[in-house]
């Protein structure tokens, strides 16, 4: 079994999931990143040499599950998971047809990826997770959800949804995972980082002064991963205790973004019913979630 704690990084050769997969590769952790495009061993840098690249498809169960289980085989732990893969919307979706034949079918691969990746993975995080010898207390998830996740984005409507998708997830799956296996499960929210995701000119006509740094995101992924005690630019506090967060990061800020508020008193009776975490087993197991 590996002495280093052990990550899985989907969409880790670019962007947001390779500035985590260099930083925990730093701090010693073993990261293996599961993304379509394989950084080869021989360009590899050194600061990535604790990093395994696979080349896996999120959005093929076969693909994603043969990997997490060979990860886990070799490796004999699992510790952290960042479902991150993520792909721009291409479609266009306002697109006028020929009012008498059929339209062609919408390009939904955004969906795929984005959201269909992320129930998977966390998914199989779960199972991993549990299949640790010492089981998942202590395991946390994080996922990549954006901006575009909170505030309608009406120019991607299905990377919207996508985003959107994740963090009622995250919500739904982040109190259960806690209360049965401690497995801690976040989702961020970050807006505007200069990444391959947009091509070059797109992100030359952004107002530079509202691009969020990848120190940022990178910073509050460890922090959540940690559990490190920080606050958000509301003065709201974190500590391990909370899950279930959502993240919004923006430019140099972090706000943590609660659930919509019942309509009602009978609303908030019924929410109380469904809820799985029963106010006196979680306060018994120092559960504390905004869900
Ligand atoms: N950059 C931003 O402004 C921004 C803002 C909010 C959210 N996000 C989200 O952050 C995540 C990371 O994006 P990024 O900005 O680092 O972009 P990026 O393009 O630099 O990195 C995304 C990575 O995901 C990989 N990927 C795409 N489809 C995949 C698939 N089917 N299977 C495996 N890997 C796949 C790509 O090959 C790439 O390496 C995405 O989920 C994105 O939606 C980005």
């Amino acid at each position: 079994m590996s002495n280093s704690k052990v990550a899985i990084i989907t969409g880790g050769a670019s962007g947001l999931g390779l500035a985590t997969a260099r930083s925990l590769s730093r701090k010693s952790w073993r990261v293996h990143v599961f993304d379509l495009s394989v950084i080869s061993e021989d360009t590899v840098e050194p600061e990535l040499s604790r990093c395994v690249f696979h080349k896996v498809d999120v959005a093929s169960w076969d693909s994603l599950s043969s990997t997490f289980d060979a990860v886990f085989k070799a490796e004999g732990r699992l510790d952290f998971v960042f479902a991150n893969a993520g792909v721009m919307e291409k479609g266009k979706f306002f697109e006028r047809h020929n009012p008498s034949s059929l339209p062609p079918e919408p390009e939904e691969l955004s969906i795929d990826v984005n959201l269909k990746g992320v129930t998977k993975t966390s998914y199989l995080a779960q199972h991993y997770f549990r299949a640790n010898k010492n089981g998942s207390n202590g395991c946390v998830l994080i996922m990549t959800s954006s901006i575009a996740g909170i505030y309608p984005q009406s120019i991607t409507p299905f990377y919207s949804a996508a985003k959107a998708g994740i963090v009622n997830f995250m919500r739904s799956v982040a109190p259960i995972f806690y209360q049965e296996d401690g497995i801690r499960t976040y989702a961020i929210c970050p807006a505007s980082v200069r990444t391959n995701l947009l091509p070059e000119e797109l992100w030359d006509a952004y107002p530079q002064e509202y691009l969020t740094q990848m120190g940022k995101v990178t910073s509050t992924v460890e922090s959540l991963v940690y559990g490190s005690k920080f606050e958000d630019s509301w003065g709201q506090k974190f500590d391990k205790f909370t899950v279930g967060l959502v993240v919004e990061i923006f430019v140099d800020d972090v706000y943590f973004r609660g659930p919509p508020s019942p309509c009602n008193d009978g609303m908030e009776f019924i929410l109380e019913l469904m809820h799985p975490i029963k106010e006196e087993n979680a306060r018994k197991k120092g559960v504390e979630t905004q869900v």
